[in-house]
């Protein structure tokens, strides 16, 4: 989207250490700070922000020791404005929409995009449409889209199918489609992995873990990742591991299988946010995994909603889907531990400057592989068949 090779030499830790506690509009929010990694050309009158962003990062020894790890930091994106990480997506998605004159917006959604995309389209005076799975969304997150304004329609049909169906209405009537599908919302996603980096003093961890649905996060995870590489701003990339509800886990399915095929599955798990069969940055995702050396696991709604209660009894709480990580994690970097990925080598500062996809695959070093943060699985993970 944007050349990030470009940008080489132009940005620093210091570009966006010096924002840290911004008091003003755009650099105040988590996404903006990092603009040039973000939308580097977009004019700042056009950004829509609440602001949004600058999540707290809690490390939490019991729940480490809980799901079996040595070291655990858990990003609560919950505490975005209307309560998710896609606050972040939808700053740049409706900046966008607003720089192209749209009037109207619209997505299909499992409930936290709703309420996302309802807030930042009133702030903007846009019209918004939204298309849900009837019976299938927390009610809270419905009903935060209703205040805001949306237009809200229950489908009889599964997200896959509202999917399809919101698509076709924003060909059809000229709305502004923003769905993880937009560029735009998944640069703006990015900034997860930027605020996340700079919180650990631009130190990498060994593992990112992260619920997969229609793996937007996935992905912007990956390219996120593989920019500050390349810009120099890290000096190893962590490896991308993506978790997925038993019943909902069509990436799982790919990756058991090589990724030789695309599986869809009929989605079905309390997970209501992760609860998608068709996801449609399969594609995406995958090469994410690719360049990170990545993991996917799948857990159980058992297992999910054991994790929930130890996140909630922490005092942090989280919602189902964002449990999956507590609950695959320790298990999903066990057994990316036992397959180690070919390393990536080099000074990144002299990076090569083709597309990502052509990112240097290097042999395996035994000494990069990362072996810290683990430890031998919990009582409560032996104990499971
Ligand atoms: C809380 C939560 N976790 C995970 C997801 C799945 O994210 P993605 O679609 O980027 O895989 C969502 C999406 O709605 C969500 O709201």
């Amino acid at each position: 989207m944007h050349d990030i090779e470009a940008m080489g030499g132009r940005v620093s830790h210091a570009t966006f250490d010096d924002r840290l506690g911004a008091r003003d509009r755009p650099y105040s929010s988590g996404v903006w700070r990092f603009k040039e990694l973000v939308y580097p050309d977009l004019p700042e009158a056009y950004i829509v922000t609440r602001p949004e962003g600058n999540t707290n990062l809690y490390e939490i020894p019991r729940l480490a020791a809980w799901a079996g790890l040595e070291r655990l930091h858990l990003k609560h994106e919950g505490e975005n404005p209307t309560g998710s990480f896609k606050d972040r997506g939808m700053t740049g998605g409706v900046s966008q929409a607003r720089r192209l004159g749209m009037e109207r917006v619209a997505c299909a959604s499992t409930g936290n995009t709703s309420a996302a995309l309802a807030a930042y389209a009133a702030l903007a005076g846009m019209g918004a449409l939204v298309f849900f799975q009837k019976g299938q969304v927390a009610l809270g997150k419905l009903a935060q889209s209703i205040a805001y304004g949306a237009t809200c329609v229950q489908i009889d049909g599964d997200f896959d199918t509202a999917m399809r169906l919101v698509q076709a209405v924003c060909a059809e009537f000229g709305v502004y489609l923003l769905n993880s599908l937009n560029p735009f919302r998944l640069e703006g996603q990015k900034s997860i992995i930027f605020e996340v980096m700079q919180q650990l003093h631009w130190q990498p961890p060994d593992w990112i873990v992260v619920p997969g649905g229609n793996l937007g996060n996935s992905s912007a995870f990956g390219k996120a990742l593989l920019e500050l590489y390349r810009l120099g701003l890290i000096s190893r990339v962590p490896r991308v591991t993506v978790i997925q509800a038993a019943g909902a886990n069509p990436l799982f399915l790919g990756y058991r299988d090589g990724f030789k095929a695309r599986p869809t599955v009929t989605a079905q798990t309390l997970a209501t946010a992760i609860k998608i069969g068709a996801p449609v940055n399969y594609a995406k995702a995958v090469r994410a995994l690719r360049w990170t050396g990545g993991v996917v696991e799948q857990v159980s709604d058992q297992e999910i909603m054991d994790a929930k209660a130890q996140i909630d009894a922490a005092g942090v709480g989280c919602e189902p889907a964002s449990a999956s990580v507590l609950a695959g994690g320790a298990q999903a970097c066990q057994h990316g531990r036992d397959r180690p990925r070919r390393a990536c080598r080099g000074h990144p500062h002299r990076a090569r400057p083709e597309g990502p996809d052509r990112h240097p695959r290097l042999p395996h070093r035994p000494d990069s592989e990362p072996q810290g943060h683990l430890r031998q699985p919990a009582a409560h993970r032996r104990a499971r068949p």
